[in-house]
């Protein structure tokens, strides 16, 4: 049996070590393991280490089953636009104790395989085996990856974080003059923790926190592209601030100049119409009291988009998709408004347009971030934006202000690294990269808000954030 396994992975193209070979053929089908536990890797090296199936496998169970982990989808192609990732029609919500249970173990399986491919973490061990007093840990040095279920502070200025994994849980003591008591360990992260371990209390002190990151990069190489992208966020049609001047000084300059930029593709990222009962007394606000007639007014808004522009629309926390994330695409009713150059997708989406990957989400999290990180504000959305690319998760803070649909899969695990990262919600606008991944926060078509001025925040709006996807440059237009 063995050869006749290792052989037929050698045609598929994949080489087991000693380690992943021993555990592969224990299992009862070896081959069809094999087979489902290589593809469910984010990627497929060509020699499958023990390391790697631990990344999607429980190892440590003592029935060995594979995640329950539903199929990726399809990709589907849409002119030139391809959804690589969209919840819309892969829906598999559980909205129970038990369907949340499961939504975590998704989110600290897929973060954890992250962090596993870190050679930092190497060697790293579930956390009961790793506290065990009857253990020898040579140097006594360990390394556990947990999410994090406490954080607080010793009066004597200690940070002490609780994680958990799928063995255990246990404390960990940051010393006071240590770097992470800077930083902000945020309730629900999944981390990797280096530590030496005390044989008194079996408390962890902590020597280096590790979060999973993108990994360095220079970026986007040049491709033979021509085109560029827009991205323009928060339009809110129907509000009495919608900036319906500057929208229009915005399509008069496409009609002039996007032939000469080749600007072939235009990126909404929610909040596409003002929506109704988002907030308290919103219908004062409003120029258009029905949500099917803003969407029907946007609609007629994006008719004066040139012929050849592709868009693609997707909804925020202003729409009329559910609230809670991943949000499915407008449709139904809605979907009828818009004509078939106008792609909807859901809330966060993984595109690729031209060879270029794009995540895009509308940054609803936002709200919780700014109370998660130390010294962040709302007009920092780039900065937020660093913060979810380095705990890979668009929204790692739970039961907060951001609701979540107990899905079988965590689709706010930023899996696979972009090219370009784009968000909206705050009403901000910017342009940045972080190790190589395009960062862009994508303006708003809509005033000062009396919310806003209230709080003193001055938006950033009628902006057109464009990325060449040839040369990935990227520049502002301003109306
Ligand atoms: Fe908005
Ligand atoms: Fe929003």
């Amino acid at each position: 049996m063995r050869s006749k396994v290792v052989e037929a992975l050698a045609k598929d193209g994949f080489l087991l070590d000693q380690e992943a070979e021993e555990y592969i053929l224990a299992q009862p089908t070896p081959l069809d393991f094999a087979r489902q536990a290589i593809s469910m890797l984010p990627e497929q090296p060509f020699i499958i280490t023990m390391r790697d199936l631990r990344t999607v496998v429980h190892v440590d169970a003592p029935r060995l089953e594979t995640l329950p982990r539903a199929e990726m989808p399809t990709v589907r192609r849409i002119g030139d636009v391809e959804v690589l990732r969209d919840i819309t029609s892969h829906s598999e919500c559980l909205a129970s104790v038990e369907g949340f249970a499961r939504y975590f173990q998704d989110r600290y399986f897929t973060l954890r395989g992250l962090l596993m491919r870190r050679m930092d973490m190497a060697g790293a061990m579930g956390i009961q085996k790793a506290i065990d007093p009857a253990r020898q840990h040579g140097d006594g040095e360990i390394k556990v990856i947990g999410m994090v279920n406490e954080v607080r502070e010793t009066r004597s200025g200690e940070k002490i974080i609780e994680i958990e994994d799928d063995t255990g849980k246990c404390v960990v003591m940051v010393p006071k003059d240590h770097k992470v008591n800077k930083d902000s360990v945020l309730l629900d992260e999944v981390i990797g923790v280096v530590g030496k371990l005390t044989r008194r209390d079996g408390k962890i002190i902590l020597k280096e926190l590790i979060r999973p990151d993108v990994p360095h990069s220079s970026g986007m190489e040049e491709s033979d592209s021509t085109a560029q992208v827009a991205f323009m966020s928060d339009v809110h049609v129907g509000s009495n601030t919608f900036l319906e001047e500057r929208w229009r000084n915005m399509i008069a300059w496409l009609k002039d100049e996007a032939e000469e930029l080749d600007l072939r593709y235009i990126v909404i990222p929610g909040d596409c119409v003002d929506g109704v009962g988002v907030f308290p007394g919103q219908e004062e606000e409003l120029v258009i009291e029905d949500i099917i007639d803003q969407y029907r007014a946007l609609a007629e808004h994006l008719k004066d988009v040139p012929d050849n522009i592709r868009i693609v629309m997707q909804p925020g926390n202003h729409d009329m998709v559910r609230p809670a994330e991943p949000q499915p695409a407008l449709n139904g009713e809605v979907g009828k408004l818009y004509d078939s150059n106008i792609v909807q997708m859901g809330n966060p989406a993984y595109m690729r347009i031209e060879g270029r990957t794009i995540l895009s989400y509308h940054g609803k999290s936002f709200d919780d971030m700014v109370n998660g990180i130390k010294g962040l504000s709302y007009s920092q959305p780039l900065w937020a934006m660093k913060e979810m690319l380095k705990r890979r998760h668009m929204a790692p803070m739970y039961g907060g202000k951001t609701p979540f649909a107990p899905e079988r899969r965590d689709h706010l695990v930023i899996e696979e690294v972009p090219d370009i990262f784009v968000t909206g919600h705050v009403h901000g606008a910017g342009v940045d990269t972080y190790n190589g991944v395009k960062l862009i926060n994508a303006s708003t078509w809509q005033g000062q808000t009396s919310f806003q001025k209230m709080h003193n925040f001055v938006p950033d709006p009628a902006k057109l954030v464009l990325v060449h996807l040839g040369t990935g440059k990227a520049s502002v237009a301003e109306f």
